[in-house]
């Protein structure tokens, strides 16, 4: 049986900003991930983006340093966010999970990421859903399948759909909160990892250029 997660509802303030949310998550014990990480990664940016770019779960780096997208995968997306006419400090940038996932490396002190479970994902959407009802982006940009599937569903495949402008998925239920268009594209570490790195950035960057000439 997968483990069930209380979930991060509880911990949710119901009044209060982005900064409010930011000290509440880190008494968040929505899920087990709190146990082993350091603290939590909230979203960071613009409070009102039009643009809100979510990744799937802090890495190392981001675990240690407190902020999204600080560490390989981060240089790849600010070399992608330059070349495709955006901004960090414009845009909002955040993960669905906000407790980094981890096993230890069999030698040395390395902290190997492991892919949040559903469950997980699922413990820790109300924090992702606050962010969205208090940035209120007119577009979201899924980095990677984690993300993809937080919003469209286990059976949503990046490969298939990425890159377009797609509706804001009514399940989702934010109702008048909600933004307009969702753009999936894949996550900037598996851009590191492909056999042909440069062919692979630049289709990622193209997946930002579509984001940001959307929002013109
Ligand atoms: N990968 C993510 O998905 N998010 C981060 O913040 C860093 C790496
Ligand atoms: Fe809470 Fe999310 Fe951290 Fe789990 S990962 S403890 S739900 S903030």
């Amino acid at each position: 049986m997968p483990q069930r997660e209380a979930g991060a509802e509880a911990f949710v303030p119901a009044t209060g900003g982005l900064s409010a949310m930011e000290s509440a998550v880190q008494a968040c014990r929505g899920c087990g991930l709190h146990e082993n990480a350091t603290q939590a990664v909230f979203g960071q940016g613009a409070a009102r983006a039009r643009v809100l770019l979510v990744g799937e779960q802090p890495g190392a780096s981001e675990d240690v340093e407190g902020h999204p997208f600080v560490g390989p995968a981060g240089r790849t997306l600010d070399r992608a966010f330059r070349e495709a006419g955006l901004r960090r400090d414009d845009v909002y940038l955040t993960n669905v999970v906000k407790h980094f996932k981890f096993v230890p490396a069999e030698r040395g002190k390395r902290r190997i990421h492991k892919k949040p479970s559903v469950g997980e994902v699922r413990a820790c959407l109300p924090w992702f859903a606050a962010e969205l009802r208090l940035v209120k982006p007119e577009l979201v940009v899924c980095l990677g399948a984690t993300a993809a599937k937080a919003l469209f569903g286990e059976s949503f495949r990046v490969t298939r759909n990425r890159g377009v402008l797609l509706d804001f998925p009514e399940r989702f239920e934010l109702g008048e909160h909600g933004p307009d268009y969702v753009l999936a594209t894949v996550h900037p570490s598996s851009v590191l990892r492909a056999t042909d790195r440069e062919a692979a950035y630049l289709d990622f960057r193209n997946d930002l250029r579509t984001a940001s000439d959307a929002l013109r």
